[in-house]
């Protein structure tokens, strides 16, 4: 296949309304294998009339037709019926995602497992909304019902495409919304995918529409739309504040998930072998390309040197490859425009700290968008590299001196997504987490993500929290029914 002719690869639709249908402009997008640099699929480009067909069809959904009437239990079927569906297609959603993104198929084969496990614990959840009876004055009864918030515009990134439309049509739909999902235009294939499956789990027509394109077309129109009530983006922080900005003129709803320059800090007691583990794990996994990547790395003075030339060491031993072959542990980035965006800040790093280990594009590749794990050391927490989320796979180390700097270190960014402390001192390692301001906080590990707890930033990571019971209640609106049992009137004319 030669796939930088345009014929030769398939053109997706969206999927609006249940219905497969084209660009009203007819505009299509490219999307990329990101180790080849071919052109994989076009996709249809949506702009402002696709959008308010999308939110046409997800605002009737929501205000007639079956899905209203449907009981939380039947929402909760559904949901079941995704995840075996999505659980059925692991091997074939895997090697898409795979492809798209360039991560490595083991991670991918994670991730899908992942949403499918995302989807059954929301069909479990989903008829356990509960209201509560309140306690006002014997002569009234006073009550709350859960009900959902409208339709929701779910705007996601490219660093684990199924998972993050996952964790926003999970919740949502467990809750009774309907939802407009735009994918990353970088990976839209496995959004796509998952749509064939919604007629057969018994999703009716216009309850999640999956809407391709750019962000500054149809993202920005979604989220300026009159007839949305809440948004739900994961990206940059300054897209999030583009969105907020916006959604000001309606009031929507909004929940933001931002990313972050997360800390991971390392006190002389941890485990040596978990914590050099630890170290790279925390920054190098899915290319760095994560949200809580732990891309601070502070490391106590005493132990400092010698930590450095152990994550070094290891380092020489990340096999980079075809995402595809199993013994890769690290692909390429996901796109042209986020390999020199990553690139530019590995200059950076050179004239701001020491290489350990890389700062460039590895010699074994003719194309693809790789870069080398890299090691900045002797960095300074006002250093760009240690303030600007890179969101490749390239660490900032820097030298701390006792507990209290560290905190201060550790606090001192705009971000607050994500955090972790190596210590087996209990004491020190309780009042770290007490002092971090971080929406997670791990203790002798980085990146276990469950979806029976919650995720989300204080700061500038962005708000609301996603996963668990909290990622449902930013589905749901609270409704007071307040009954008068006084038949005696007011009395106050
Ligand atoms: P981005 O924030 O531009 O894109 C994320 C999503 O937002 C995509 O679906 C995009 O189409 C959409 N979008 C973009 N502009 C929009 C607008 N004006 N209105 C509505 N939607 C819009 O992220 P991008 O440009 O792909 O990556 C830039 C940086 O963002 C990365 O280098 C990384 O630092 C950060 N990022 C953080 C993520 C996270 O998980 N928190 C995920 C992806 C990127
Ligand atoms: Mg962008």
């Amino acid at each position: 296949m030669s796939s930088s002719s345009k014929a030769s690869v398939q053109t997706y639709k969206n999927f609006i309304n249940g219905q497969w249908v084209t660009a009203a402009s007819g505009a299509t997008f490219p999307v990329y294998d990101p180790s080849t640099e071919e052109v994989i699929a076009q996709v249809a480009s949506a702009s402002a009339p696709d959008v308010d067909q999308a939110v046409a069809a997800a605002r009737a959904a929501f205000d007639s037709g079956p899905w209203p009437a449907t009981t939380a239990q039947d929402r909760g079927k559904v949901l079941y019926k995704l995840a075996e569906k999505i659980r059925a297609n692991t091997a074939h959603l895997a090697d898409i995602e795979c492809r798209n993104t360039g991560k490595p198929i083991v991670e991918a084969e994670y991730d899908i497992a992942d949403a499918a496990t995302c989807f059954e614990y929301y069909a479990g959840l989903a008829n356990k909304v509960m209201g509560h009876v309140n306690p006002v004055p014997a002569n009234a009864l006073s009550f709350t019902l859960r009900e959902p918030m409208g339709v929701a515009a779910q705007i996601i990134p490219w660093n684990y495409p199924l998972l993050m439309a996952a964790w926003k049509l999970a919740p949502a739909i467990a809750a009774g919304c309907t939802c407009i999902l735009k994918p990353a235009e970088q990976t839209p294939l496995t959004a796509i995918q998952i749509a064939n499956y919604f007629e057969e789990v018994g999703l009716p027509p216009g309850v999640v529409n999956i809407l391709n394109g750019l962000g500054e077309t149809a993202g920005a129109a979604l989220v300026a739309h009159h007839g949305v009530d809440k948004v739900a983006f994961t990206g940059s922080a300054a897209v999030g504040k583009i969105i907020v900005k916006s959604a000001a003129d309606t009031l929507k709803r909004v929940t933001l998930e931002l990313g972050g320059k997360s800390p991971n800090i390392f006190f002389p007691d941890a485990d040596w072998e978990a914590a050099v583990d630890g170290a790279l794990f925390g920054v190098f996994i899915n290319q760095g390309e994560v949200c809580s990547a732990g891309s601070r790395i502070l490391v106590e003075k005493s132990i400092y040197s010698k930590f450095v030339e152990a994550m070094t060491e290891k380092t020489k031993r990340i096999k980079l490859g075809a995402p595809l072959e199993r013994e890769t542990k690290m692909g390429p980035l996901v796109s042209k425009e986020h390999y020199d965006r990553v690139s530019s800040y590995l200059e950076i790093g050179k004239k701001e700290a020491k290489v350990a280990i890389g700062g460039g594009r590895p010699k074994q590749f003719g194309k693809g968008y790789y870069v080398e794990p890299t090691i900045f050391y002797d960095v300074k927490n006002s250093d760009r590299i240690a303030r600007e989320e890179i969101f490749g796979p390239v660490a900032s180390v820097i030298p701390f001196d006792g507990e209290s700097e560290a905190i201060r270190i550790a606090n001192d960014t705009p971000y607050g997504l994500a955090a972790a402390v190596w210590t087996r001192d209990i004491y020190k390692a309780f009042r770290v987490v007490k002092s971090l301001r971080a929406g997670i906080v791990w203790v002798n590990h980085m990146q276990p993500t469950y979806v029976e707890a919650p995720w989300g930033g204080y700061k500038q990571s962005g708000f609301g929290r996603e996963l668990g019971p909290w990622g449902l209640e930013e589905y749901l609106e609270t409704k007071q029914v307040f009954v008068n049992l006084d038949e005696t009137p007011i009395g106050w004319y």
